[in-house]
């Protein structure tokens, strides 16, 4: 059985900066729908071409590409020992499609971190968020300056602002979350799989939380 769990919050609220680390902690990959389609954007596939006019309005890709790309990621070998999945599902056809997918595995869902920020901070995280060309390290120009400006620490590659975190996009993003996506959290809760994780606080702190109540989960 692997560990697979997933973390849930509307743009901004930490779910890449937070995977990554608990990546690096638990030795099982990240797996961010939002990277899978920024890495078919740089490679020019149809999908790539595809996502691009989605993701520049700041609206959803549609599910039944989404829910393909996921799958063939979640098919390979690297998965064998869980994942922590970022950005999917995203709506309640996702998330039961995934259910579909796990049970294929012969693997469940242990948990769903639910990471609450205000609107008003996550406005102020996107509009100042700098990634990494190579790896989507992330950045912030006033709360996590790199060493060097324009430059990542870690990879030494260009950093560049995303074209959805422009004010236009993030306000439709936050929107499309609350129409699309919000109605997740019942689902979860429902399914008593929703742990609420308090994402206002420091990086590091939210991540030792939620690596506090990994282990209290069955099957962990
Ligand atoms: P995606 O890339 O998934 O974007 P998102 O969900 O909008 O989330 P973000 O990456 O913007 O935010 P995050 O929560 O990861 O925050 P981060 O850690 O970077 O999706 C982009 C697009 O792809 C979508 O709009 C859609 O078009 C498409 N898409 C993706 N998945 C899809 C799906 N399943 N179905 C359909 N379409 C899909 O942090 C943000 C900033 O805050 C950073 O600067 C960071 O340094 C800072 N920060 C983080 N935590 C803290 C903290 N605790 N304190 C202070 N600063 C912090």
């Amino acid at each position: 059985m692997g560990i697979f769990f997933l973390l849930l919050g509307k743009p901004g609220a930490g779910k890449g900066t937070q995977a990554r680390r608990l990546s690096r902690a638990l030795g099982i990959p990240h797996i961010s729908s939002g990277d899978l389609f920024r890495e078919h954007q740089q490679e020019e596939t149809d999908l790539g071409k595809l996502a691009q006019s989605y993701f520049a309005r700041g609206e959803l890709v549609p599910d039944d590409v989404t829910i393909r790309m996921v799958r063939e990621r979640l098919g390979r070998k690297d998965v064998s020992g869980g994942a922590i999945l970022d950005g999917f599902p995203r709506t309640i056809a996702q998330a039961e499609a995934l259910e579909a997918l796990m049970s294929e595995l012969g693997e469940h869902l242990q948990a769903v971190f639910y990471i609450v920020v205000d609107d008003e901070i996550l406005i102020g995280r996107l509009s100042g968020r700098l990634v990494c060309r190579q790896q989507g390290h992330t950045y912030h120009r006033e709360f996590h300056p790199p060493q060097k400006p324009g430059i990542c620490d870690l990879d030494g590659s260009e950093l560049y602002q995303r074209e959805d975190d422009t004010p236009q996009a993030v306000a439709t993003r936050i929107r499309v979350y609350g129409n699309q996506t919000a109605p997740l959290v019942r689902y979860y809760k429902d399914k008593q799989l929703l742990i609420e994780v308090d994402g206002e606080q420091p990086v590091e702190r939210v991540t030792e939380e939620i690596l506090a109540a990994l282990p209290q989960r069955e099957g962990l």
